[in-house]
């Protein structure tokens, strides 16, 4: 039988579906036909508590009325405008609006569609940054082990999560990795950011030793590793990585996908942690997901160091046919409205003590055996079933799914981010539901 003689509409198998199980999923599919501020509708009809604000993302709730309105009216005034040479206002006005909340100095920004686009975007600056300024030497990129940096190549070879490089080849060549940071002997059950692991950051001392700071370009890291499992940075980690960065002339970048706009408690988590990078990548609450967009902010002396040469030239080789592109950023404009008037970029530092709490109320149940939390992140790593790594997690995941819970899962841990709208009795509800779960020693 040929694949195409079943196309009904609610035939599932000619999408194939990104980092998913498609045969386990198939064989019972799980379908959101509705959203509304903490929840999901499925496609049985029952309400589903957004644990995860969607993929990270979600962070004012879903379908809030000041978005959807303004994509509705933007998609009714200007569809589409080319991005190269040529503007319309909202881009201009997105960008202003969003170096206000950036930190001092982080002047610029250059629009992508995704976390991954950005990631592209910020490395392919930092090279490109060196080589106007006469150091074209400087080709190296260091990211990290367990780094998250999306998929492409660029981010997947800096990226350390080994599952997500080692089917496709020699990726970029003049990548480094620093070591990671987590040290579960040592900070287990740690609220905020452990002890140790601080001094972990002079191991780039030792990668400049062995490269030569003339050879590298740029570290790049998530402040807080969000998808190999929340790693919370060590006190004085990013302090220290800042002076190293500093003292070999080596651009700093902070990918911020996960920790931008609002997640820990301030806007970015270079604000949260006082450590200033020279970029900063960020995508998902730009828009609350709704609309796919992404933006790279680059400081001053980045930005002016690519405008010489004849006005008429182009001055930085790159972009994409919907970078600024309109819905998106009257999305993006609507979305920095809604945080602002319900205070959501600050909101996770009155709620952290409290999540915190019911966090680590469950340290109690079986096979938990690491809980780690800061802002409105929370991760419970179980102890993997052996010979059958992930499964337990896994089962989690399918159980809070039927209980009306949407968590994540990474490996054996669970990670959660609930949108910052968030109220008590929801972070009640969703611990209450959690430990039912874990109780049952799945
Ligand atoms: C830190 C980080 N960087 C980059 C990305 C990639 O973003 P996207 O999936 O939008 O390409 C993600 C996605 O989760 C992320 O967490």
């Amino acid at each position: 039988m040929s694949d195409r003689t079943h196309t009904a509409p609610n035939d599932l198998r000619a999408f194939w579906m990104p980092f998913t199980a498609n045969r386990q999923y198939k064989s019972a599919p799980r379908l959101f036909v509705g959203a509304k501020d903490m929840h999901y509708t499925t496609h049985d009809g029952r309400q589903v508590l957004d644990g995860t604000a969607g993929l990270w993302c979600v962070n004012a709730g879903h379908c809030r009325p000041k978005i959807t309105e303004a994509i509705r009216e933007q998609a009714g005034e200007l569809d589409y405008a080319p991005a190269f040479q040529l503007g319309h206002p909202k881009a201009f006005e997105l960008a202003n609006r969003l170096i206000d909340i950036a930190p001092d100095g982080m002047n610029h920004v250059l629009y992508t569609n995704s976390g991954s686009e950005s990631v592209e975007t910020a490395l392919k600056v930092a090279l490109a940054y060196h080589r106007v300024k006469g150091n074209g030497s400087r080709f190296r990129l260091i990211g990290r082990e367990r780094g998250y940096h999306g998929v492409n190549f660029g981010g997947i070879s800096v990226g350390g999560i080994v599952s997500n490089r080692k089917m496709f080849g020699t990726l970029l060549t003049g990548v480094d990795h620093m070591p990671h940071t987590h040290q579960p002997d040592k900070n287990r059950f740690t609220r905020g950011e452990p002890e140790h692991g601080g001094d972990i950051a002079s191991e780039l001392e030792r990668i400049v030793t062995l490269h030569d700071a003339s050879t590298i370009a740029a570290v790049i890291v998530e402040p807080v590793s969000g998808s190999t499992g929340v790693l919370i940075p060590p006190k004085g980690y990013l302090q220290k990585l800042r002076e190293i960065c500093t003292k070999h002339g080596i651009l700093l970048i902070f990918d911020e996908v996960i920790t931008g706009f609002g997640r820990l408690g301030a806007p970015f988590a270079a604000q949260y942690y006082d450590v200033k990078p020279d970029m900063m990548v960020t995508a998902k609450g730009l828009t609350n997901g709704v609309i796919p967009m992404g933006a790279v902010f680059v400081t001053s002396e980045i930005h002016d160091a690519f405008m010489q040469g004849p006005e008429h030239m182009i001055e930085f080789m790159h972009g994409y046919t919907y970078s600024g592109n309109p819905m998106a950023c009257a999305a993006a404009l609507a979305t920095l409205d809604t945080y602002k008037e319900e205070g959501l970029l600050t909101r996770a530092a009155e709620l952290s003590s409290y999540w915190a709490d019911a966090l680590h109320s469950l340290r109690d149940c079986p096979n938990v055996i690491d809980i780690r939390n800061t802002g409105l992140i929370g991760a419970i790593e179980l102890e993997p079933i052996a010979g059958e790594p992930t499964k337990r997690a896994f089962t989690a995941f399918l159980k809070a799914y039927d209980k009306g819970l949407l968590i994540r899962t990474t490996g054996d841990i669970i990670a959660l981010s609930p949108p910052l709208i968030i109220e008590k009795h929801h972070i009640d509800e969703l611990f209450g539901k959690l430990r039912e779960i874990l109780q049952n020693n799945i």
